[in-house]
């Protein structure tokens, strides 16, 4: 998702909507350093687990009736994609009931940490991917956050919902330049969503 080099993966990293995903714990026995952030860390790894089990059904059946949205090279079925997202989600449980520094309850567009305390901020199926929800006020001051704790800032995928490109990118990306960041789009290997396979890299040009 975000073409991170063997040298981007030595770097301290912030994932910010990192939910119940497994990049934190995998990185982590990597000897990477990872911070992850979402509001879901305000609960026990009991009570995720809990919601993990009783959302499952409904997030099935949700692909299962947008599955064209999809691209099903890597993974070939609805089930298979299950299998794996359950299998990341218990290593995700396991690493969190023992690791409760390397995963922080806060939530954007306010983070709880000093200025560039991170060399890469991650963000995944977060920010863009929910534009009908989150405004573009929300995006404009949630990167803006990303890039006053990070050196660099990066998001995937910049579709929204219905795999459309973002409402908010535009006009998002032309106001960080006007606003003195340097914005690139570029290409990643990973393909899911159908057209999902760019990425927004953001840094402030002279920091
Ligand atoms: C679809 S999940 C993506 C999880 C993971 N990044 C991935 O790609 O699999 C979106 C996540 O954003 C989190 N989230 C919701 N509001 C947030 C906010 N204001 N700041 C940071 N994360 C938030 C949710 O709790 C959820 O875990």
């Amino acid at each position: 998702m975000f073409s991170l080099t063997e040298t981007d993966l030595r770097a301290k990293i912030l994932g910010c909507g990192d939910g119940p995903a497994s990049f934190n714990s995998e990185l982590t026995r990597q000897d990477g350093h990872v911070t992850s952030v979402d509001p879901i860390y305000r609960f026990s790894a009991e009570e995720i687990g809990v919601r993990i089990d009783k959302t499952y059904p409904m997030v099935m059946e949700q692909t299962r009736s947008n599955k064209d949205e999809f691209v099903w090279n890597n993974i070939h079925s609805v089930e298979e994609l299950g299998q794996v997202r359950m299998a990341a989600m218990r290593r995700f449980l396991d690493d969190y009931s023992t690791a409760n520094d390397r995963y922080i309850n806060a939530e954007l567009p306010i983070l709880p940490f000093e200025e560039k305390s991170f060399e890469i901020a991650l963000s995944s199926h977060f920010l863009f991917l929910y534009s009908e929800l989150l405004s573009y006020d929300f995006h404009l001051q949630s990167i803006k956050e990303l890039c006053r704790v990070a050196k660099e800032t990066r998001i995937f995928p910049l579709l929204e919902l219905g795999a459309k490109k973002s409402r908010h990118l535009d006009r998002a990306v032309n106001e960080l330049k006007k606003s003195g960041y340097q914005c690139s789009i570029e290409k990643v290997d990973y393909e899911f969503q159908k057209g999902g396979n760019e990425m927004l890299i953001v840094k402030l040009s002279n920091k």
